[in-house]
């Protein structure tokens, strides 16, 4: 992680952390084709030079690059200095708010680490925790993320009353819980934060902030960041037509602690895994099953009674739900270490029943 030198870094600031994606990154013909581009490739203090003029008057900004990747590419490894970075700044006294630009294909799972790792902390304390990103490369003649950043910046730095401390995300003029974010579409400027309960940035919605603050209110507890080579493996396998048993059989012999299981629908499962999910857990692999539909939510016992052991994700997506599913076993080895007898499937509850913002 690099430290940009920067004068504001002993007074109160705002600190942006930067992880790359497409909000740095370059196209080699702007012009002609945006969408041909490399991520990560500018500097985060770059991004905020460009944007430095337009900050309003009173706010100072300090930058860190934590990384500058094309987010495909995202690694627990980097989750981690992410993790790290963000308590960091929570527990500086100078640090009034947080940003993190990065990149919009894995940004849900950035913001689930981040609920479930610094989320009440944020809130205790008051401090707001904003991602961001950007759908065109910096340098494209109708580049998003100016604005975003801009927004992001805003919103990390309003007066407290307009909205409580937490983890957010904001994109396209809207701003959403970063637990609810989901990249729904290939291109479109809001991918991410499309089918997210979502308010405008200029003028909070208060229905949206009393739901956020409901959903708050029951997010206890933090868990810990798994250190280097403590995450979980767990993968996510889809459920479609002529799926076969020796999807899951494969695994069975393998080091892999959980399953995602995207179904149909509801999030229903093929006939032809049933026999091999009994085993999986049977072998003390943890399943957790979710919707491929990509949206709506995935309940308890529906369409049929769940396998003994398997929970359903709630409203979390696949690739949320792997991230909580890995925190969550991650959770339990450490409770469990501590005396408690505490299972991944507590701690998984706690964010799969967080009420849903209508
Ligand atoms: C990335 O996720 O790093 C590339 C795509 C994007 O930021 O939109």
């Amino acid at each position: 992680m690099s430290t940009i030198e920067n004068l504001s870094e002993n007074s109160p600031h705002i600190l942006v952390l930067g992880m790359g994606g497409t909000i740095a990154g370059l196209a080699s013909n702007p012009a002609d084709k945006p969408l041909q581009y490399d991520a990560g490739q500018v500097e985060v203090a770059f991004l905020l030079d460009h944007v430095r003029s337009a900050i309003p008057e009173g706010i100072s900004l300090v930058s860190k690059q934590v990384a500058n990747i094309n987010s495909r590419n995202l690694t627990e490894s980097l989750l981690i200095h992410l993790g790290e970075a963000v308590r960091e700044a929570l527990d500086s006294t100078l640090v009034q708010g947080v940003v993190v630009t990065h990149g919009t294909d894995t940004i849900e799972e950035a913001g689930i680490f981040l609920q479930m790792t610094c989320g009440k902390y944020a809130q205790n304390l008051g401090k707001r925790v904003i991602l961001t990103g950007a759908m065109l490369p910096s340098n494209a003649p109708k580049a998003d993320g100016p604005s975003n950043l801009l927004d992001a910046i805003r919103w990390a730095s309003t007066p407290i009353d307009n909205c409580p401390g937490g983890i957010y995300a904001v994109m396209d003029g809207r701003g959403c819980l970063a637990m609810d974010l989901s990249k729904r579409h290939g291109s479109a400027l809001n991918a991410p934060i499309q089918a997210s309960p979502s308010s405008s940035v200029g003028l909070i919605n208060p229905s949206w902030l009393s739901g956020v603050k409901a959903a708050q209110a029951l997010w206890t507890e933090d868990l810990p960041i798994p250190r280097e080579n403590e995450w979980p493996w767990v993968e996510i396998l889809t459920s479609h037509a002529g799926a076969r048993s020796e999807t899951i059989t494969h695994w069975l012999n393998s080091k892999v602690k959980g399953l995602v299981l995207a179904g149909t629908g509801m999030g229903g499962l093929h006939d032809a895994w049933h026999d091999s999910l009994a085993a999986a857990l049977k072998h003390g692999i943890a399943l957790v099953r979710t919707t491929r539909t990509g949206a709506g939510e995935t309940l308890p016992n529906l369409p049929e009674k769940d396998l003994a052991g398997c929970l359903a994700s709630g409203s979390l997506s696949a690739p949320r739900a792997r991230i909580a599913l890995q925190l969550s076993l991650n959770a339990e080895k450490q409770a469990q270490a501590a005396g408690k007898s505490l299972t991944w499937q507590d701690f998984f509850a706690r964010i799969a029943v967080l009420p849903v913002i209508r």
